[in-house]
């Protein structure tokens, strides 16, 4: 099933269940009022006015939404391009009840929406539940547990505590126990390890798809209390992983092998010479980029330029952060990433509704900004790391130097030159390197 019926069909079935269907918000968070982060980290976002008006127009409500996940409580940078499934930009399908239907009827929504449309597989489904948490005062949630005995194997039932199955978007809103969907992806080898000692383990075979929550406490400086206002606990927060299911439905054992990466992929490959698929460090290179090419993307179009100011820098540093990886390990040393963006509009076209005119000014003007930063961004490099050599040079003609971690820190945070180019001025005039396999830090190491 390909990336935009998977898309259509979910739009359909709410559609059908008498939701109304949102488009999905800008990327960008432009409602500081509610929420102070600097990217929408989740379908909820535009609609957290809902929670607190008596009136409102819609009370059932779905949508698939752009999210960017790379700061706040929710960042999951470090992970991207290293497994298969995290990702900075990735796009929620989501379903809400504003005081419409309580934790019973979403269960049963996405229960039918996932084996009756999307047909996954019951025996490979496994559902978490809240076990309740005595410190915070927090009830085990009975309601998604009666639920999900009717419709699922007891033994594929779970229960965790606030780690797992409590969400928050921040520490200043509205939060509440979840029931999350797992699923299955193992093709080989279940017999040996049963699917539920995995889930919840970090295990790239079981995939946490849909997270479903009711909206019915309130966090404000680490305390967790009722929420006043909510006269029922008929409010409902849900959240599927637009990508991750794709990866199931399309029976891929990675997100970046789905219809929604592979194009991006295959675009890398094409400009940059490469195959993907062939060495592990080269296809963590790809990975980044592909994920990154997203969230730069989405941002750009939807008004960030990248610069030295809040989500500007974020964006900035995802740009220069795919660039510096395909310097090292592709030695690639000139603007590329401004060539995968055609690619992108083709995926995306249809799926934002952008107007039909401002699409290819869109283009150009995307294309121009972030060509014109992978150039600053080159110029840069070479100014600063003669800029290093010659003072580390300066230095070792005096006296012969040694290098330590925190020379190498102090010319990374001064200078932005990067260990592995530090080490090629030092390896090629003789400058020792000492203490310096004890520090962990990414970027730094690179
Ligand atoms: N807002 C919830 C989440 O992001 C559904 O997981």
């Amino acid at each position: 099933m390909k990336y935009n019926k998977i898309k259509n069909i979910f739009l359909k079935f709410f559609k059908k269940k008498k939701h109304k269907i949102f488009k999905s918000s800008s990327i960008i968070n432009k409602n500081k009022k509610n929420i102070k982060l600097m990217f929408i980290n989740s379908g909820i976002n535009q609609f957290l006015d809902y929670f607190s008006k008596k009136k409102k127009k819609y009370n059932k409500i779905a949508n698939i939404q752009k999210c960017i996940r790379i700061t706040g409580k929710n960042n999951d940078l470090n992970m991207v391009g290293y497994d298969n499934l995290h990702h900075t930009m990735f796009e929620m399908m989501g379903n809400w009840s504003f005081g419409s239907y309580s934790q019973e009827k979403a269960i049963k929504l996405a229960w039918e929406l996932i084996t009756k449309k999307y047909k996954i597989s019951k025996k490979k489904i496994y559902v978490t539940i809240f076990k309740g948490d005595k410190k915070n005062n927090l009830d085990f949630d009975y309601k998604s547990y009666n639920t999900w005995k009717k419709l699922i194997n007891k033994n594929n039932i779970l229960f965790f505590g606030i780690k797992h199955n409590f969400w928050k978007i921040d520490n200043f809103n509205f939060c509440g126990p979840s029931t999350e969907i797992h699923i299955d992806i193992r093709k080989y080898n279940k017999k040996n390890i049963l699917g539920k000692l995995l889930v919840n383990k970090n295990n790239n075979s079981i995939i946490e798809l849909w997270n479903i929550v009711n909206i019915k406490y309130l966090i404000k400086n680490n305390i967790i209390y009722k929420n006043k206002n909510l006269l029922s606990d008929k409010y409902i927060d849900t959240g599927m992983g637009f990508e991750r299911l794709c990866m199931i439905i399309q029976n891929k054992q990675s997100t970046y092998e789905t219809d929604i990466f592979l194009p991006i992929i295959k675009k890398i490959e094409k400009i940059l010479y490469i195959k993907y698929g062939i060495n592990n460090k080269t296809d963590i290179v790809i990975k980044i980029i592909s994920d990154h090419i997203r969230s730069i993307f989405f941002s750009i179009l939807d008004g960030i330029k990248p610069n030295n100011k809040k989500n500007g820098y974020i964006i900035r540093k995802l740009i220069r952060r795919s660039l510096i990886y395909s310097y090292k390990y592709l030695f690639i040393k000139k603007p590329f990433l401004y060539k995968i963006l055609p690619t992108l509009f083709k995926l995306y076209y249809n799926n934002y509704y952008y107007d039909n005119n401002k699409y290819y000014f869109l283009l150009k003007k995307n294309i121009k900004i972030l060509k014109n930063e992978e150039n600053k961004f080159f110029l840069f490099l070479k100014k600063n790391y003669l800029i290093v050599k010659k003072i580390l040079l300066k230095k070792n003609k005096k006296k012969k130097i040694k290098i330590d971690k925190k020379i190498i820190y102090n010319i990374f945070d001064t200078y932005g030159i990067y260990y592995f180019l530090i080490k090629k001025i030092c390896l090629k005039y003789n400058i020792k390197i000492i203490n310096f396999n004890k520090i962990n830090n990414k970027i730094i190491e690179l």
